[in-house]
C-alpha cells in the first residue's frame, strides 16, 4: 500500500542544532548496522523507516558494508526511499561512511583516497541518490597520511557527493588533527559519531564531548543502548529473536554476572522515573546539550515508538544522576577501541 507521511510528524521530536552548523538533526536517529541486510525481510524494515519517519526521526544512517551481506543495507534503504520517500528527500539527511574492509584487495578499507572516493560512489550507486548530506570517515587509519584522508573528504564534498563531513571513533588528538586540516580547506566538517552509553563511557575518559563542544563540532552518539543491553530484554537470559543470539557484534562475554546485576540495578532506577530502561538510556546520552543526537537501532516497529517516548522525560536530577553513576560502569563491550586508541 502506497505510504503517506503523517501530517503531524514533527509535532513532538526535538530537533537540535549540529554543532554551530545550519544543521538540525533529530535527537533520535535511525541507523542501520543490523537488521536491514538480506537475513531480514524488507516488509520490517519499510515499517521500520515509515514509523521512523512518522515520529519525526529525519536521519538515517548507513555505512558501505551495512548488512549482511556488506551493500545490502543501502540497496534496501535505496528501495525504501525510491518506493515510500520519493518526494520527501529534501526533508532527510541521509548519511554513509566508508573505513571498514568492503572488498578484496589493497583498496577496499581504510582511509585512501583511493578508496573513500570510490566506496562514495559505490554508496550511491546503491542508495539510488545523487549525494548523501553526510559522509564519514569511518575510522582513523593509521597507514595513511591523515592530510590525504581529509582531502578525500573535502573532494567528496567540492564533487557534489556530499554536503557535509563527519569523522567516527577518532580519539580526541586525532579529531584535534583532523579539524586543524579540515578548517585549513574550508570542509564543512560539522559532526562526530562515536560509541556511547551508561556501559560504555570511553568519551567521557578521553575528554571527547568536551573537545567537540569546544570546537563547535556537533556529536551523534552511536548504540545508546549498548546493542540492546540497556533493555529489560536480557534481564532473564537471553531471548531467541535478540542479537545476542545472533553470533554477531553482540558477544556472550558481554552478558557477564557483572554488567546484567548492573543493568538490573539500572532498570530498578528507570521504573522509578517512569521509563523502560530504553528510554532511560536514551535520556541519559542526552543529558547534555554536547550531545546532538542519540543514534539508535531498531528490529521491531515498536522499538522505535519505546525509544521515541524517551523524549518525554530528558531530565535528571542530580540524586538520580549519582545512583546512576554507581552502575553505569564500563562494562568492556567497546568493540571500536581499537580505532579509538590509535
Ligand atoms: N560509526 C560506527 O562505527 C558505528 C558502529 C556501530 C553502530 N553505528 C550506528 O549506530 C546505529 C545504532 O547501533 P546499535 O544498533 O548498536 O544501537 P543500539 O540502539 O544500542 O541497539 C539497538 C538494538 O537494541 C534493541 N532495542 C532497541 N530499542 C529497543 C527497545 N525500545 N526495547 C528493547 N530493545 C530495543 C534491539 O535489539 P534486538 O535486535 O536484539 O531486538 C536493537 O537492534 C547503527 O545502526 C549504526 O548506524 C555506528
Amino acid at each position: 500500500m502506497d505510504y503517506q507521511p503523517l501530517d503531524h510528524r514533527y509535532d513532538k521530536m526535538i530537533y537540535r542544532r549540529c554543532g554551530q552548523s545550519g544543521l538540525h538533526l533529530p535527537a533520535i536517529s535511525l541507523g542501520m548496522w543490523h537488521n536491514f541486510g538480506d537475513d531480514h525481510p524488507h516488509s520490517n524494515k519499510q515499517a521500520i523507516c515509515r514509523k521512523a519517519f512518522d515520529l519525526g526521526i529525519t536521519h538515517f544512517d548507513l555505512a558501505n558494508n551495512y548488512g549482511p551481506p556488506p551493500g545490502s543495507a543501502e540497496l534496501a534503504f535505496g528501495r525504501i526511499l525510491k518506493e515510500d520517500f520519493r518526494g520527501y528527500r529534501d526533508e532527510m539527511i541521509i548519511s554513509s561512511k566508508a573505513g571498514y574492509n568492503m572488498w578484496p584487495g589493497p583498496y577496499g578499507e581504510w582511509g585512501s583516497r583511493k578508496y573513500l572516493i570510490s566506496s562514495c560512489d559505490q554508496s550511491l550507486k546503491r542508495l539510488g541518490l545523487d549525494y548523501v548530506d553526510i559522509f564519514y570517515s569511518h575510522r582513523f587509519d593509521p597507514n595513511t597520511p591523515l592530510e590525504e584522508t581529509m582531502e578525500a573528504l573535502d573532494h567528496i564534498v567540492r564533487s557534489g557527493r556530499a554536503l557535509y563531513v563527519g569523522i567516527s571513533s577518532y580519539n580526541t588528538q586525532r579529531t584535534r588533527e583532523a579539524y586543524k586540516i579540515l578548517k585549513r580547506l574550508g570542509t564543512p566538517f560539522i559532526i562526530h559519531q562515536p560509541s556511547y552509553s551508561m556501559l560504555n563511557r570511553w568519551v567521557e575518559k578521553d575528554n571527547l564531548l568536551d573537545t567537540l563542544d569546544d570546537l563547535r563540532i556537533g556529536s551523534i552518539v552511536f548504540s545508546p543502548l549498548a546493542q540492546g543491553m540497556l533493555t529489560q530484554k536480557y534481564l532473564g537470559g537471553i531471548p531467541e529473536d535478540s542479537r545476542a543470539n545472533q553470533n554477531k557484534s553482540l558477544r556472550p562475554q558481554f552478558l557477564s554476572e557483572e554488567n546484567i546485576e548492573n543493568i538490573r540495578q539500572l532498570n530498578r532506577i528507570a521504573e522509578s522515573r517512569g521509563q523502560s530502561l530504553a528510554q532511560m538510556a536514551i535520556a541519559w546520552v542526552l543529558r547534555s546539550e554536547k550531545v546532538t543526537s542519540a543514534l539508535i537501532g531498531a528490529s521491531k516497529v515498536s522499538q522505535v515508538e519505546d525509544c521515541v517516548a524517551a523524549l518525554s522525560n530528558l531530565t535528571f536530577t542530580q540524586d538520580e544522576l549519582k545512583e546512576i553513576d554507581r552502575y553505569a560502569k564500563d562494562g568492556d563491550i567497546n568493540i571500536w577501541t581499537q580505532s579509538a586508541e590509535l
